[in-house]
Order: C-alpha cells, then structure tokens, then sequence
C-alpha cells in the first residue's frame, strides 16, 4: 500500500456542512516520455512535459455532509451534463487509493460535474487533465477544512493524488514545464509528484511555444495506457530505454537553458519514436501510428529541410501528431498545416494549443 506520512492529514471535528469547488486543469505533452512503471504508479525513469492551454478538463465538486455516517464513497458523476455511471468505477478505485491521504471522503456526498474543452472521441488522452482536475479539485475542499495549507503544498499534494489517478495527471498540476521522477540535475525531483521547471530554466525561445494537435485518428486507443506500461515488465530493451530517458532529460534540460533548439528537435523526436519502437518491439507488440501519421512526418521533415524551419513533431501513445514550434513561426506553420497537412487529419481536423501554466481556481 501507499503510505507517505507526510501526505496525511487528520480531519478537524468542525468540518464544514457543505460547499462547492471549481477548476481547470489542462493537459500535457511530454518531451521524454513516461513509459513503465512500478508498484502504484511509480515511473521507471524521469518524465518532462510541457503543460497545455486549451485542452483542459473543467471540474466542480459540490460536498454535502452525510445525514448518517457509513463507510461508503457516495457520489455521482456527470459527463458533459449527464450521468455517466461507467467512469464510476475509475472514480471510486482513485477514492480507495488516496483515502489515506484524503480522510474526508467518506465524510461527503460529492456530486462530481467535469467536461472538456476537446471533442470526447479526438484520440486526445483526458486522463492528465480529468485526474488533475478531480486530484485539484479535492485539494480545494482540503483547504477549505485546513486554511493552513500552503500554495505549494497544496500544488504537490495535488501533484501527488493526480498521479495516483493517472501517472501523467502529475505533470498538469502546474506549468509552463514540469518534470516528475527522481533525477540528479534536478532539484527536488521526486517519483512522487512533479515539479515545475523554473522559469530560468526556460531560454526566452521556448516561451509561448505553440502545439498544434493534428488528429490522423480519432477511434478509442487500441492500447490502454496501463497495459501498454506493462508491456515494459518483461521488455528486452526496458533496463537501456530507463537509461536513455534519464540521460536524455540532461541533454534536453541543457538544451531548453541554452535555447538550442536543433538539440531540442534531436531529442523530442527521438523519444517519440522510441516510445513508439517501445510497442512495436514488445510482446504482444502493436503499431499506432497510421499510414497519415508517417506521411505527415516525412513532410515535416521535409519542410525543415527546405524552410530552416524549427518545427518539429511529437507523438503519444496514439497515432496523433502533436506539431512544436515557436511563437514566432505561427503563420507560416499554419500555413503549412492547412496547405500540407491537414489532408492527413481525420475530417480535416487540427487544434491549436500552446503551452499553459496548469491548474486555475474557478
Ligand atoms: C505515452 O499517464 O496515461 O502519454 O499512469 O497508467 O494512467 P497511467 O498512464 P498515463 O501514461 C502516459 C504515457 C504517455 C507518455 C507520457 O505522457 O509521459
């Protein structure tokens, strides 16, 4: 079982009889990927991402204090404005797994209302934003019953429910960057929360970058990110590729410090590959990209070649492409999409995000 004290709160006999909390939290894109993990959502190597914008998750927690105490999770979830009992499951294993940490939830009776801001059938993972948004969202009741809590106790406690929900949620909690998993160069990493980059971290030319989401498929994921983490167990190349994404997160860290971008395209692209070679080399082993998703790849690439351009693509576990560039390259990239590459979208269909600075108070 999880058990980290310094998570646990007790619960004040004067809680209060009932309230509502509202908030956004947005998605995220990883530059080094998260793939493999052990015991409960703990990730085999380091992970960095950049927080998004428009994607995101809106959730309010209407709390209700029970008429008679009983040891049930009671609550019900709504979906873009109707009930959805099939993610009740989800909702109430996420419940079990951070009750030690959250003692008022069966305390409550919680009416859970969430939509996103991106079409449900996109392809688009809403687990970061979704689990963020809930794990955030809970953490505004939590101040409400101990006023307190600090600003940055409450971004990492929430950073650490998100991830028990979904191993990427952690990194959406706050922005623009943010890197979870131990890792020597940086401060205060933990495999248990993320932390954010700071902001002199960041050279100026990454600042506003944009990310443009091409949408090549928008079926349901052939591959659950949980069976997919599993496939690393018994992975021949599993111990070299946890090496390789630790030692990628110094080359990018250097990178993004120095404003190097062509050292940034290496790297980005290359773990996108490499997550993809990860299942394609995995037993039973799966191909997720699409023909589009090759085609609209070779032309980026060629577009680079031709333009000195500094765009470049990443992918996750799907066969969406997420397009990175600099503010400053925007019309032209869009250009580009609309001449070039939206004829490998499905319907045509593109959305245009940038980078975020994560979870926001309704
Ligand atoms: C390919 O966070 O969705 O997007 O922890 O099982 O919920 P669980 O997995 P999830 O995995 C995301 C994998 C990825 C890479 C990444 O975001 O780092």
């Amino acid at each position: 079982m999880d058990t980290y004290p310094e998570f646990k709160t007790t619960l004040t006999p004067d809680i209060p009889l009932s309230g509502i909390v509202k908030c956004t939290v947005p998605s995220n894109i990883a530059l080094v990927k998260y793939w493999g993990k052990k015991d409960i959502q703990i990730p085999q190597n380091p992970s960095i991402s950049f927080t998004l914008n428009v994607c995101k998750t809106e959730t309010s927690i209407e709390f209700e204090k029970k008429q008679v105490s009983n040891e049930d999770y009671e609550f019900e979830l709504l979906f873009e404005g109707k009930l959805k009992p099939a993610f009740e499951p989800k909702i109430k294993s996420f419940f079990e797994r951070i009750e030690a940490y959250i003692p008022f939830l069966k305390e409550y009776v919680f009416k859970i209302e969430t939509s996103n801001t991106f079409p449900h059938s996109s392809g688009i993972a809403s687990s970061a934003s979704g689990m963020g948004a809930l794990a955030y969202g809970l953490m505004l009741i939590e101040k409400e019953i101990n006023p307190d809590i600090s600003e940055s106790e409450m971004l990492q406690k929430a950073s650490f429910l998100a991830r028990l929900g979904s191993g990427s949620a952690c990194r959406s909690i706050e922005g623009p960057m943010t890197v979870w998993g131990e890792h020597k160069e940086v401060a205060g990493s933990s495999d248990l929360y993320a932390v954010k980059v700071e902001e002199n971290e960041i050279d100026s030319f990454f600042k506003n970058y944009q990310d443009t989401i091409l949408l090549i498929d928008k079926g349901q994921k052939e591959v659950s990110s949980t069976v997919g983490h599993n496939l690393m167990h018994r992975h021949p190349y599993a111990s070299q590729r946890f090496k390789q994404a630790s030692e990628n997160l110094s080359i990018l860290k250097k990178a993004l410090k120095d404003g190097d971008s062509e050292t940034f395209i290496k790297i980005v692209e290359s773990e996108a590959l490499t997550l993809h070679a990860m299942m394609m080399t995995s037993m039973p082993y799966f191909i997720l990209m699409k023909p589009n998703t090759l085609s609209a790849i070779e032309k980026i690439w060629e577009y680079r070649k031709d333009t000195g351009s500094k765009l470049c693509f990443t992918l996750d576990a799907g066969a969406n492409i997420h397009l990175l560039y600099p503010e400053a390259e925007s019309e032209q990239i869009l250009d580009f999409i609309n001449n070039e590459l939206v004829v490998y979208c499905e319907n045509g269909q593109y959305i245009c995000d940038k980078i975020g600075l994560g979870a926001i108070i309704l």
